[in-house]
């Protein structure tokens, strides 16, 4: 992995679909001294992500790609990370499923952060069925991506407690401070063995 990165900064990709809190902290964990990735684009499936504000606020490029048909919105991505030589993905609240072609046929790290303790709670709505099912701890997770949902090797997880008021929202927004910290740790843990 040092070799990766030698004495430059990854260059890295955020693919977000939604508010980007966590592309910010990204952003500006990118922004320190010691920081191991540099943001070069944001990659988005909806122009409608607020995240995209963030970028444009950083200047840091955005890409808007039509989902309708996934195999080619795929390819455009693949086609652009690839000219624009990024071997680094953090998927952060991308809500699109990457297929097995597009995983095997990218040449870098993937890696993903989802709002649950995993294995437990894959998928959407993850909050609610944690509240539903009575959990005393939720969390969240930042993991390697492979072909099958939220499913690759965990890097790291924080427990967050939840409170017998909590509901969805309340808890979301717990778990999304702590989502801020763990992903730059998990970049940290990986890319520098910290
Ligand atoms: C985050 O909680 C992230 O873990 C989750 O979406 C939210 C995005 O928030 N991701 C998933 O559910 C992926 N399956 P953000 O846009 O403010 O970073």
């Amino acid at each position: 992995m040092e070799k990766l990165i030698g004495n430059k900064r990854l260059k890295t990709a955020v693919f977000i679909s939604g508010k980007g809190t966590n592309l910010l902290s990204l952003i500006k964990f990118s922004n320190t001294k010691k920081s191991p990735i540099k943001i070069d684009c944001v990659i988005t499936d909806t122009s409608k992500a607020q995240g995209l504000k963030i970028s444009k606020k950083y200047n840091i490029k955005s890409k808007i790609i039509n989902y309708k048909k996934r195999n080619l919105a795929e390819k455009k991505i693949l086609y652009f990370l690839n000219k624009n030589q990024i071997y680094f993905i953090c998927l952060a609240g991308f809500m699109r499923v990457l297929t097995r072609n597009f995983i095997n046929n990218y040449k870098g790290i993937i890696l993903n952060i989802h709002p649950s303790l995993l294995p437990k709670y894959k998928g959407l709505n993850t909050h609610k069925r944690a509240i539903e099912n009575n959990e005393k701890f939720s969390g969240c997770t930042v993991h390697f991506v492979n072909s099958k949902i939220d499913s690759g090797k965990i890097i790291l997880q924080k427990k967050v407690k939840i409170a017998k008021k909590d509901n969805p929202e309340t808890l979301s927004k717990k778990v999304l401070k702590q989502e801020h910290i763990l992903y730059p740790k998990a970049i940290n843990k990986i890319l520098f063995n910290l």
